[in-house]
């Protein structure tokens, strides 16, 4: 019997928009709201996840999302950019480096595996596109979705500016060849 679980690329619609608004509200908040104000957080997520934000998002002829669906229900969402100069060297190339922008499993899907199917697929995805590395940029104080990063592969080459609400932050910029 096949699994109920499936991870599919998203369709570019609003009804999508609208399930990825609500779904990376909640897992944002779950992640972060413990370590910020709830002003930066409110600022945030005002900002990044409107439906409108989320359709213009989902919309980028160079984003894919992969959604992960438990029979129809949202657990889990990958966003890949290709061609991304996050933590590239002034002046290079960058049309065959992908970033994984965002990577959000439900807080009771953690842990289970689904984040590193997810990532599986983006790596995947990535490769077949003819893309030679997949860099992303990770939170100085998330030291769980660091392990994880580090546990695939990834390494550190840098570190960039990261604004939630009022609050600059810093992410560490990490690299995985491909
Ligand atoms: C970070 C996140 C994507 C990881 O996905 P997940 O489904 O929880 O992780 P998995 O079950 O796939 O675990 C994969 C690996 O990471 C390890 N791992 C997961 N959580 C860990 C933790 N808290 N501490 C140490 N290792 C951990 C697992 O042991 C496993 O290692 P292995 O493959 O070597 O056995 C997920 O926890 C998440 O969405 N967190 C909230 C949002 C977030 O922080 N996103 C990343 C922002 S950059």
């Amino acid at each position: 019997m096949s699994s109920p679980l499936r991870i599919v690329p998203a369709k570019r619609t609003a009804a999508t928009a609208a399930q990825l608004a609500e779904f990376g509200r909640q897992t944002f908040q779950d992640t972060y709201a413990a370590q910020n104000t709830a002003e930066d957080m409110a600022l945030y997520v005002a900002e990044n996840f409107g439906p409108e934000q989320q359709l213009a998002e989902l919309q980028d002829p160079n984003t894919i999302f992969f959604l992960a669906l438990m029979q129809q229900q949202l657990v889990g969402y990958a966003k890949l950019t290709i061609g991304s100069g996050l933590g590239a060297e002034p002046g290079a190339d960058v049309r065959n480096r992908a970033e994984l922008q965002r990577l959000y499993v439900q807080e009771d899907w953690q842990g289970t595996g689904l984040g590193a199917s997810l990532l599986r697929r983006c790596l995947d995805e990535t490769r077949q596109r003819g893309c030679r590395s997949l860099v992303l940029s990770v939170w100085e104080k998330n030291e769980k979705a660091q392990e994880f990063y580090r546990r695939k592969g990834f390494k550190q080459i840098g570190e960039t500016e990261f604004r939630v609400g009022n609050d600059v932050q810093t992410d560490y910029v990490l690299r995985r060849g491909l």
